[in-house]
């Protein structure tokens, strides 16, 4: 029997878009990110994945985009082994699993109160793994996290639902907060947030998206100067576009050849602090 759990608002609902890319990326013949736990959850959800009716392409991207950010977070890890990891916005992403974390690093997943729950209810329990329910825009959640370690920050399909300001202020905490660490998100071009709000696979959240998008990787070290871009990722050139199914690695082949263009598709923002 499939677990029923109490009604999420429209922002939280948001995870199951990411998901399902995932889970719809393992059914793929040469899945990018291999999450074999999201199918697990969504069948004892019993959550029909169809519903969002995705095709190849944006599965691919939010697979592709997670591996990115999970790369960036075990390469951190690899040289902190007594890190801090958060992933802002977790959902019901089974990014600690992935990485498996040493005993060393402290992991916090952070969402709303209720997605924090239902992960508590879902999830194997992990040590060193923690769920902080919260809002990202209240100043006071980082509170439950020590700020003596160097930090590795991921944010996963969140940074399009908060507001410009609420995305600095939230930058400028977590910089205040921690001595030293690194920072990524996957970037939202105004172009992308455009497109979100008009493609049929993302109309379930076109209504939530707050961020206006921002083209220009370096606009983060203008809000925060303390912020160093490490790299801006293009997933357009990453070594993953040749596992693609042959028509849109065509395309994206295609777009690779112009900075521009590829910046209208995904990029992952790697900064350090
Ligand atoms: C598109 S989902 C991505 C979830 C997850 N990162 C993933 O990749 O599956 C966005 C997530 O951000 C969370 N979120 C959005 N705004 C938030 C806020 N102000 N505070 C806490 N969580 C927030 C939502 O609840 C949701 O789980």
């Amino acid at each position: 029997m499939s677990i029923v759990l109490p009604a999420f608002t429209p922002i939280e609902q948001t995870l199951y878009l990411t998901l399902c890319g995932r889970v719809l990326d393992n059914h793929l013949p040469d899945p990018i990110l291999s999450d074999p736990m999201a199918g697990q959850l969504v069948t004892r959800l019993g959550y029909d994945c169809g519903r969002f009716h995705l095709s190849t392409s944006p599965i691919i991207n939010i697979a592709h985009r997670a591996k990115k950010l999970d790369e960036i977070a075990r390469r951190f890890i690899a040289r902190h082994p007594d890190a801090v990891g958060l992933d802002l916005g977790a959902g019901l992403d089974t990014r600690v699993f992935r990485i498996d974390p040493p005993a060393g690093v402290d992991w916090y997943d952070v969402d709303y109160p209720e997605v924090i729950a239902a992960r508590q209810r879902l999830l194997p329990r992990r040590a060193h793994a923690h769920g902080i329910g919260a809002d990202l825009t209240d100043p006071d959640w980082l509170d439950a996290i020590a700020g003596d370690r160097p930090a590795v920050i991921v944010a996963d399909g969140l940074l399009a639902f908060l507001t410009q300001d609420d995305m600095i202020a939230l930058l400028r905490r977590l910089v205040d907060h921690f001595p030293s660490g690194e920072i990524a998100f996957n970037g939202y071009s105004r172009f992308a947030i455009w497109a979100a709000r008009h493609y049929h696979g993302t109309q379930s959240v076109a209504g939530l998206l707050r961020s206006p998008g921002f083209d220009d990787p370096r606009e983060p070290e203008r809000w925060d100067p303390r912020l160093h871009l490490v790299k801006e990722i293009l997933l357009t050139r990453e070594p993953e576009v040749a596992q693609f199914p042959p028509a849109l690695r065509w395309f994206t082949r295609l777009s690779a050849h112009s900075t521009a263009w590829s910046r209208k598709g995904t990029t992952v923002l790697h900064y350090r602090f």
